[in-house]
C-alpha cells in the first residue's frame, strides 16, 4: 500500500535558542527542514509528504516549497503544508487531515531529526510490512535511568527532586522517529487523545504512547545514534560534526 510521510515541523525551538523555529535553524549549509525532507525523499518510502508548520508562518510556508522543489523527489510526489497546533499531537492531527485516501500506512517524523539514515526507514516500513500496526525505532539507553517526585531537603525545607524508582536499565529503550503505523490504527489513536483531559494530552510525547492507550501492540526495531533529536546547542555541533566527519 501507498505511504504517507508526516513531518512535525511547527515547534518553536526554544530550546535550542536561534530565535527562530528549529526546522528553519542552518545545519551543513542548509535548514534542518531541508535535511528530514531529503533523508525522506531518499528513504524511497513515501508517495506523499505532509508538513505541519507554526501556524501563520509563511516563511516556513515558503521554505517547505523550496525544500520540496530541491529534495529529488519526482513529480508523482504529494506535497502537503499544514498549519500545525499547540502540541505535537495537535500537529499531527493536522497533518493525519491531509493524507490522501489511498494511504494504508503512515510514518510521523520530526523534523528535528534532521539525519535520520535511510536503514531506520527501511526497518520501520519492514515491521509494518510484515503486519505490525505499530512500529517505533529505538535504542538501548547508556545513561541509568531514575523517576522523580517533588520534595524538600530534611533540614531546611529547600526544594529540590527525591528518586521515586529505578526501572531496570536493560528494558528501557529511547525513542526515536520516524514512528510507522497503520493508518486506521494511528486515526483511532488520535481521536481517543482527544477524550483526554489538558493534565494528561500535556504528557503526550509521541504517537506510539497514544496506540498503547488504545491496546494495540507497538514493535521496536533498531533506531540509529545518527538520528538524535537536535534540541540543544550541543546537539547541534554534534550533528554538523557528524555531517563533515568519518561518523558519517
Ligand atoms: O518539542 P519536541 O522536541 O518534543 O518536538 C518534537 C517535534 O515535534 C519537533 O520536530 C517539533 O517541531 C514538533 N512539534 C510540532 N508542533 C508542536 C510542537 C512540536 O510539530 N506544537
Amino acid at each position: 500500500g501507498r505511504c504517507a510521510v508526516i513531518i512535525v515541523a511547527a515547534g518553536s525551538g526554544q530550546r535550542l535558542g536561534h530565535g527562530m523555529p528549529k526546522a528553519r535553524v542552518p545545519l551543513g549549509g542548509a535548514t534542518m527542514l531541508a535535511h528530514a525532507v531529503q533523508g525522506v525523499v531518499a528513504a524511497g518510502v513515501a508517495a506523499q509528504i505532509c508538513i505541519a508548520v507554526p501556524a501563520g508562518d509563511d516563511a516556513m510556508v515558503e521554505l517547505c516549497h523550496q525544500v520540496a522543489a530541491r529534495s529529488g523527489a519526482g513529480p508523482e510526489m504529494r506535497w502537503s503544508v499544514v498549519d500545525g497546533g499547540a502540541d505535537r499531537a495537535a500537529s499531527v492531527r493536522a497533518a493525519l487531515e491531509l493524507v490522501d485516501a489511498r494511504v494504508s500506512t503512515v510514518l510521523v517524523h520530526d523534523a528535528a531529526r534532521p539525519l535520520t539514515p535511510t536503514g531506520v526507514f527501511d526497518r520501520v516500513v519492514a515491521a509494518l510490512r510484515d503486519g505490525a500496526k505499530a512500529v517505533i525505532p529505538a535504542l538501548a539507553v547508556a545513561d541509568t535511568i531514575k523517576t522523580v517526585v517533588p520534595a524538600e531537603l530534611p533540614a531546611t525545607g529547600a526544594g529540590v527532586e527525591r528518586v521515586s524508582g529505578t526501572p531496570v536499565r536493560n528494558r528501557l529503550r529511547a525513542v526515536q522517529t520516524p514512528q510507522g503505523f497503520d493508518v486506521d490504527t494511528l486515526r483511532r489513536a488520535h481521536a481517543h487523545a482527544q477524550t483526554l483531559d489538558a493534565d494528561a494530552a500535556a504528557q503526550i510525547t509521541d504517537d506510539a504512547m497514544l496506540v498503547e492507550a488504545i491496546g494495540e501492540d507497538v514493535y521496536v526495531v533498531q533506531g540509529s545514534t545518527h538520528s538524535l533529536k537536535i534540541t540543544t546547542p550541543l546537539d547541534l555541533l554534534l550533528a554538523e560534526a557528524m555531517l563533515q566527519g568519518p561518523l558519517r
